[in-house]
């Protein structure tokens, strides 16, 4: 069964994009996204990278996109990509959860690989959010009406992740405000917003 489902993944990334390429898509994405091979699971890890093929061939863009987008249109002037950003986002976060692990013990129960999909993940709806024009990245009529963590999770079903997964990307923003975020979301959020204050025009 489990042989059968990576096949499929990669099957659909190979449809995705065209055969007879000089790197694979995997490899490019490997290139922008390093901080995939932090995600232990097989499974996790092809779905992850599934997930962002399906994003980027929605929005017409390939992994180097990834290394040129600006990870935030508020906070354009610091020059900081999306990539440098979500590498940033899931390094933090898995930092953090290292801490809290170590600190409480058994208090507090943490999947490492939830969190490093969360972080890998909770910003792909950006490339759907976000539209190249002349005069740079700005927010498209897609992403007016459907703000990244909505893409995102669209995108994260498609992929076949699970719930837990689709939860961090769906409450990692304000929209998540005052409402439930399991310990792996509320990691992600804080180490987003960490990545993200700062750096404000
Ligand atoms: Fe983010």
């Amino acid at each position: 069964m489990q042989k059968v489902e990576l096949y499929a993944h990669k099957v659909a990334i190979e449809t995705i994009f065209k055969k007879g390429s000089e790197m694979s898509f995997d490899d490019e994405l490997s290139g922008v996204l390093p901080e995939i091979d932090l995600i232990g699971d097989e499974q996790l890890r092809r779905k992850t990278v599934y997930a962002w093929g399906i994003a980027l061939r929605a929005a017409g863009l390939s992994p180097s996109a990834l290394g040129e987008m600006p990870f935030s249109l508020l906070a354009k002037g610091c020059g900081i990509t999306l990539a440098q950003h979500i590498g940033a986002v899931t390094r933090s976060a898995l930092s953090l959860a290292d801490v809290m692990v170590s600190s409480y013990g058994g208090l507090v129960k943490i999947d490492r690989d939830l969190v490093a999909v969360g972080g890998l993940l909770h910003d792909v709806g950006k490339v759907l959010e976000y539209e190249r024009t002349e005069e740079g990245y700005v927010k498209g009529y897609y992403g007016k009406l459907l703000r990244h963590p909505f893409s995102g999770v669209w995108v994260c079903e498609r992929a076949g992740l699970p719930v837990e997964v689709m939860h961090i990307v769906a409450v990692h923003s304000k929209e998540g405000e005052g409402g439930h975020r399991s310990v792996e979301a509320e990691i992600i959020f804080h180490c987003d917003f960490a990545n993200f204050e700062p750096f404000k025009d």
